[in-house]
């Protein structure tokens, strides 16, 4: 939104393409775009001697795509004592000061799509129709928390109705850890990183070990915008060991984090077991998503829906849909229709601009998904399995499928890539399916499709989820239009692009003077 947008192009996944770019020019050749680069800790005053990590693309393993270095102890201890030394400094400058930096790097990012487009399809097997959204979201949570901060951090006359003078004032609240995922390796790294920066906290940025180099770019892009080097260090690692030295720390206030669950909850726990202050926490997590179909809905309009959001992205979003709950009058012509629209996505190089499906992240995912397959190819049915394209031996391959289950209990867990569950229910037992999406204990993205007012109503008001979408696709929130983030096993809140995000990354002074 805040991004320049253009005219309308849509691919043959309904998504929209950007125009301000040339994709075609740039489509083929992405991989020529970006020279191999490195990584490494950015952090002032120290030298790193942790190990080296080889990067190969996800969608072809023979390509060298860098190479970066890991944090040693030493470069951990030295970035927490910079960053605690900084804070007072960067956290007493006007908020406006600190907004209009962030501005400029929407403006340096703007300038550079191309080539982090390039960087993001390069390292995380992004398609380039999914690297323009990559881009324009960061651009757009940089300039919304700049406007948010320009806003909301301004001190507050309060009434004195002794005779005193009263104020509230909102400061940073000292050293933020940020951890980001490797599915948005720019756009929520930026967004955690720049909310915490932009409210008067350092931050020490712990990219996902998978995406390090685009986090690179990223941090050395905010330092060209005017962030100091010791206010924003980058320091790369594993979560086991820097990750967990890092929200250990006692001087650390604050993690936000984007990831699993079960990362959530430990790091929580690392930070309840400090003999320090009490650290706060903001996390974004998994989902189970449903998308919920009554017999009314336009089954043209729910496929393209269901396709989108099961399948974009390779279904690396946590926004995903995993489960289409379809009403039984309707089930077989969608799951019909569904089996068709499946053979006409396209599984391949994600620098082609044809391409719908790219590589998933890495083996692991990779291996993951396979081995739910073979089990859903046991005890569930097989609706589609899409043929992989050409030039997909040599990557993270998964072909997106389909399967008709026959209950949700057969689901174990988040299943993060490019599978669709399909499961028919009667008429008469909507509520029942909302009651079985809750009690998955997620609550992040919710489709409903029906044409019915009141069922609309009834299963909005049912459902405890984050983002609820109705007749469209869930997935592609919108920075600042739809705020994004669950509840309960999904997130601790506040959403990230909402009016609400920065307040939990400061702390409210009340400032009293007899006069
Ligand atoms: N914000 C993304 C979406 O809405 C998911 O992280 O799809």
């Amino acid at each position: 939104l805040y991004a320049s947008q253009g005219e309308d192009r849509t691919n043959s996944m309904g998504v929209n393409l950007a125009n301000d770019i040339d994709l075609a020019a740039l489509a083929g050749k992405i991989n020529a775009a970006v020279k191999p680069w490195a990584a490494g800790p950015l952090v002032p005053g120290a030298s790193s001697t942790g190990p080296t990590v080889a990067v190969t693309s996800p969608a072809d393993r023979r390509i060298e795509v860098g190479q970066w270095q890991a944090a040693d102890t030493a470069t951990v201890q030295r970035a927490l004592a910079n960053a605690v030394a900084a804070q007072p400094s960067w956290d007493a400058l006007p908020a406006a000061g600190r907004a209009s930096i962030l501005e400029h790097a929407a403006d340096l990012l703007e300038a550079r799509m191309p080539e982090f487009m390039a960087m993001c399809t390069r390292e995380a097997g992004k398609t380039l129709i999914d690297g323009v959204a990559e881009v324009r979201e960061a651009v757009d949570f940089l300039r919304y928390y700049a406007l948010q901060a320009r806003r909301q951090f301004i001190t507050q006359p309060l009434p004195g109705p002794t005779g005193e003078s009263n104020q509230l004032q909102l400061h940073g609240r000292g050293v933020f850890v940020c951890i980001s995922p490797w599915n948005f390796p720019l756009a929520i790294f930026v967004g955690q990183v720049v909310a915490a920066l932009v409210s008067g906290n350092t931050v020490i940025a712990k990219p996902a070990e998978q995406t390090t180099l685009v986090g690179h770019a990223a941090v050395k892009l905010l330092h060209e915008a005017g962030v100091p080097a010791d206010v924003l260090q980058f320091v790369p690692g594993d979560g086991a060991t820097v990750g967990a030295a890092l929200t250990s720390d006692p001087r650390v206030a604050g993690v936000a984090f984007t990831g699993s669950t079960e990362t959530a909850r430990a790091i929580n726990r690392a930070l309840a077991a400090r003999d320090a202050a009490i650290g706060v926490l903001i996390a974004e997590t998994g989902g189970q998503n449903a998308l919920i179909a009554d017999s009314s809905a336009l089954p043209e309009q729910l496929v393209k829906d269901a396709i989108n959001g099961a399948f974009g992205s390779a279904g690396q979003r946590c926004s995903a849909a995993r489960v289409l709950f379809v009403q039984k009058d309707i089930a077989d012509k969608v799951i019909g229709m569904l089996a068709g629209a499946m053979d006409e996505l396209a599984v391949g190089d994600p620098g082609l601009l044809s391409t719908d499906v790219g590589p998933v992240i890495d083996a692991d995912a990779l291996k993951m998904l396979e081995d739910h397959a073979a089990r859903m190819d046991r005890e569930a049915t097989l609706i589609r399995r899409v043929e992989l394209g050409e030039a997909t031996a040599h990557g993270s391959f998964f072909a997106p499928r389909a399967y008709e289950l026959k209950h949700l209990g057969q689901l174990e867990r988040e299943v993060f890539g490019p599978v669709l569950h399909v499961i028919r229910f009667d008429g008469d037992r909507l509520e029942e399916v909302v009651d079985q999406v809750n009690a998955t204990g997620y609550g992040l993205t919710l489709g409903i499709h029906s044409r019915i007012d009141e069922t609309v109503e009834a299963i909005a008001a049912r459902a405890r989820v984050g983002n609820c979408y109705v007749n469209r696709n869930q997935i592609g929130a919108v920075v600042g239009v739809q705020p994004f983030g669950g509840e309960a096993l999904s997130g601790t809140g506040p959403k990230a692009g909402g009016p609400h995000y920065l307040l939990r990354f400061v702390t409210e002074r009340t400032l009293t003077v007899n006069t």
